[in-house]
């Protein structure tokens, strides 16, 4: 988050909860569809886009690389020159957003010149080493911090990258579309193979705007090759974030007396494994596709223990708000391979650890796996106080606890803004 903290929010019980919501458009489509369009030559139009600071991190910047943008209603117009970006004369503040960093690096790498590259105190703790060494070979000189390669980062980037073949060593789609966005700008083809399926966004969206890449399943990965290529304006329509979905499939299920629907949310598997694991512990969840989306509707349940490893939900982003879910539910729920968690905006590993903690679970670890021994549903949360280290997922999934419970105060709560500005209005709603 960027600003001031402000006093802590008072999250109260609701007696029943009913009502149907938009959540913000999807996050990571968002950041594309701004980089995508900026790229092309000509006016590309985003309906839908993510109001959250992230988001908006990444408009500013495509606009210093020379893009511009313009804002009529829900429509958003990104204009690309059509002599393509520029280097920036100032430093492309990333705020608190992984993605705009991440991305940013390998649509950089690709443009001649020095790139200056900050975030906040949260992001400025997060790895970049794991896109600067492969856009080092790429022949981008991308240098930070210490061994982790930490911002702010100094880039300099090349007209001339070569395209490289890279296996991605941990499961991380900003990796990935790191390597894609530089890819085309580099001299054939780039070959990115990942063990786990990430999201696909940045490939589809590379389709739309007819980029030619190809991608092929390989036991439980996948291999994508990137013909370089400059992409064609498009008109974007963004469909609803699952993982703000899911913050709302959880309150439904384990509050004694909900019915929620949320609409229109992209279906992607890769986006909605929170569903299937929901839906294992037992969770009155149901979804109804319309073509590439979903609307889901989450009742009242009695939710039990269950196992949950990462290649499920890949990103990992719903864990801390699966984490509540298994609060709530009878018996030990383990998280196997958690380790990515300790590396997002804060350490939610812990995190989400201590929120259960601070639902009265017993709680506990082992290397990259943790345990909850949840409550029952026969018992409701007592009203507890969390310090949300500035991670907006910490404090949404506090506030679906608080209101499922006798209510909550969180500390660090603004943070929302960074992904979901109206969480606590779209939340009020159903009351
Ligand atoms: C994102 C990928 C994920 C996710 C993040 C958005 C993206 O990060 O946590 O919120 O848009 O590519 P990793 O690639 O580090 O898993």
């Amino acid at each position: 988050m960027t600003g001031p903290v402000t006093v802590p929010v008072s999250i109260e019980p609701a007696p029943s909860l009913r009502g149907g919501l938009r959540v913000p458009g999807d996050k990571s489509a968002s950041h594309r569809a701004l980089m995508i369009s900026a790229l092309a030559s000509g006016s590309s139009t985003i309906e839908g886009l993510s109001p959250g600071h992230d988001v908006r991190s990444t408009g500013v910047i495509i606009e210093q690389l020379g893009a511009r943008r313009s804002v009529e209603g829900d429509i958003v117009t990104v204009t690309g020159p059509a002599n393509g970006l520029h280097a920036a004369n100032s430093a492309l503040d990333c705020g608190n957003s992984g993605t705009t960093m991440r991305l940013m690096c390998g649509l950089v790498s690709a443009i001649g010149g020095a790139h200056h590259l900050v975030g906040d105190p949260s992001l400025s703790k997060r790895p970049m080493d794991r896109v600067a060494v492969p856009l080092g070979l790429m022949g981008a000189s991308v240098r930070g911090v210490g061994e982790r390669i930490t911002a702010p980062l100094s880039i300099e980037g090349s007209w001339t990258l070569q395209a490289i073949d890279y296996h991605v060593p941990m499961p991380s789609a900003q990796v990935k579309s790191a390597l894609l966005f530089a890819g085309l700008g580099a001299s054939g083809d780039t070959v990115v193979r990942e063990d786990v399926r990430t999201r696909t966004t940045t490939e589809d969206m590379f389709a739309r705007a007819g980029i030619t890449v190809a991608s092929l399943c390989e036991g439980e990965g996948r291999i994508v090759t990137l013909k370089p290529g400059r992409p064609s304006p498009t008109a974007w329509h963004i469909p609803g974030d699952p993982s703000q979905a899911a913050f709302f499939c959880v309150l439904g299920a384990i509050h004694p007396d909900a019915v929620i629907e949320i609409l229109d949310v992209d279906a992607a598997a890769e986006r909605t494994g929170f569903v299937a694991v929901l839906q294992r512990m037992g969770a009155s969840l149901s979804r109804e596709a319309r073509d590439e989306r979903i609307s889901l509707v989450s009742a009242s349940s009695e939710l039990t223990a269950t196992e949950i490893h990462a290649h499920e939900i890949p990103s990992v982003d719903e864990v801390p708000v699966l984490a509540v879910a298994a609060a709530a539910a009878t018996g030990v729920s383990a998280f196997r391979d958690m380790g990515e968690l300790r590396l997002k905006e804060s350490d939610r590993f812990e995190g989400s650890m201590s929120l259960a903690r601070s639902l009265g679970c017993r709680v506990w670890s082992e290397g990259d796996d943790f345990f909850i021994e949840g409550l029952g549903s026969a018992h409701r949360f007592g009203r507890f106080v969390v310090e949300a280290s500035l991670d907006h997922r910490i404090v949404m999934s506090a506030a679906v606890a608080g209101v499922a419970g006798r209510g909550c105060s969180i500390s660090g709560a603004a943070t929302v803004s960074s992904s979901y500005p109206h969480f606590f209005r779209d939340l009020a709603s159903l009351q």
